[in-house]
């Protein structure tokens, strides 16, 4: 028998490159994964026990689908603490992921016969999320230059068509570690002020920066009148990629479309999660330090190796916990990945993964102890000499 999807758009969607991938390594134990982007280790010992105790006090039941009011608070607190902003528990909706919360902005605002314009190499779920609701996808280049990522905002503004929609900004940038500086945001936002569109940024990677405490945001910068949706997740600051915990801040006027929606795709997200997420928010920061010197300390480890081997090249990420690097004289690289893994042992997500911008690199993610990161680097040696 034939299934046959429905919808042309979904129908038209390509498979993950990184999971098809690491299921040709499936089964092996000798391999080092550095393909998927999340830490090493498990979700802090207060956090998980806050769960477990919510579990143990029976709050098994529906919740909101906005979300509990004490975790939309505790988010609001954390937004304004951290940021120049005066967000309330309102402009606040709780999501089961960061991948949810891309879906359901996407959802909420994009118009059939939208584009979507996104700077790329780019999170490939970002551009799929448009893509399953038939958005047209506009991908603009961001670009190694002087030994760092950049993007051209002029050229950014140049390629969002008449029919845009929305522009879609991953800063920190998965897969690169390209960060946008205050000023650059605030010309982007006042493009997106001027054309009057939507402007979708997913600041996932806010607290894994290397120079400072946390990267420039949005939150920052707009204000109610704005068309914004800022995209947050639990998974990486706190290392809980597995529990599905995320959230989006918008504006008070988007705010009833996007419970509705969210009834419709999931309902509401498990309390003992929120309530872990709680926990994670008011007793997180040390736990937030600690891994940005760890993967600071990996990064030095990475860009030592990469120093030695003159066909790396290695433009140094700002942000994030990924070495987004090139191979001299490599055009393909899942063919290349292939490789590493049959012959090195070690799992690197291939670049084209994150669209065509990305061919040409490999991504390692460095969330790992420095002695695996060395061992894999060293196990890589013969195929980047
Ligand atoms: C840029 C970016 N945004 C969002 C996410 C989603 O995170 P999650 O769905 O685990 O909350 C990821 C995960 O890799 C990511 O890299």
């Amino acid at each position: 028998m034939t299934i046959r999807a429905g919808r042309p758009a979904v129908r038209a969607l390509q498979p993950s490159l990184i999971r098809k991938l690491a299921n040709a390594g499936i089964g092996r134990t000798d391999i080092i994964p550095l393909w998927f982007g999340e830490p090493d280790k498990p979700t802090p010992e207060f956090i998980r026990q806050a769960a477990k105790d919510a579990i143990d006090e029976g709050q098994t039941f529906y919740q909101p689908s906005r979300g509990i009011v004490e975790l939309r608070s505790a988010l609001a607190d954390y937004t304004n603490r951290l940021y120049r902003a005066s967000v309330t528990p309102d402009n606040i909706v709780v999501t089961p992921s960061g991948m949810t919360a891309v879906s359901l902005a996407l959802q909420c605002i994009v118009a059939d016969g939208d584009a979507v314009v996104i700077p790329s190499p780019v999170w490939p779920n970002l551009a799929g999320a448009a893509e399953i609701l038939g958005a047209e996808v506009v991908r603009v280049s961001i670009r190694p230059h002087d030994g760092a990522w950049s993007l051209d905002l002029d050229e950014l503004f140049a390629a969002c068509p008449a029919h845009a929609g929305a522009l879609a900004i991953n800063s920190p940038n998965n897969p690169t570690g390209w960060m946008l500086e205050d000023d650059e945001q605030q010309r982007i936002l006042d493009f997106c002020r001027e054309r009057d569109i939507w402007l979708i940024a997913d600041e996932v990677y806010n607290r894994i920066v290397y120079d400072r405490d946390r990267a420039p945001s949005f939150l920052d910068k707009v204000t109610e009148d704005d068309k914004y949706l800022i995209i947050n997740s639990f998974s990486k600051s706190w290392a809980m990629t597995g529990w599905r915990l995320g959230w989006l801040t918008a504006p008070l006027p988007l705010i009833e479309t996007l419970g509705t929606v969210s009834e419709f795709n999931f309902s509401c997200v498990f309390a003992p999660i929120q309530i872990a997420g709680i926990t994670a928010l008011q007793g997180g920061d040390a736990f937030i330090r600690a891994s940005a010197a760890r993967y600071r300390a990996a990064l030095e480890a990475v860009k030592c190796a990469f120093g030695e081997l003159p066909r790396v090249t290695f433009p140094v990420p700002q942000a994030a916990f990924y070495a987004f690097f090139a191979v001299d004289g490599v055009c393909d690289s899942f063919a290349f990945a292939e490789q590493v893994l049959r012959e090195c042992g070690v799992g690197l997500a291939p670049g084209a993964a994150f669209g065509p911008q990305g061919e040409g690199y490999l991504r390692l993610c460095f969330a790992s102890e420095v002695s695996l990161l060395e061992r894999a680097l060293d196990q890589m040696r013969p195929l980047l000499v």
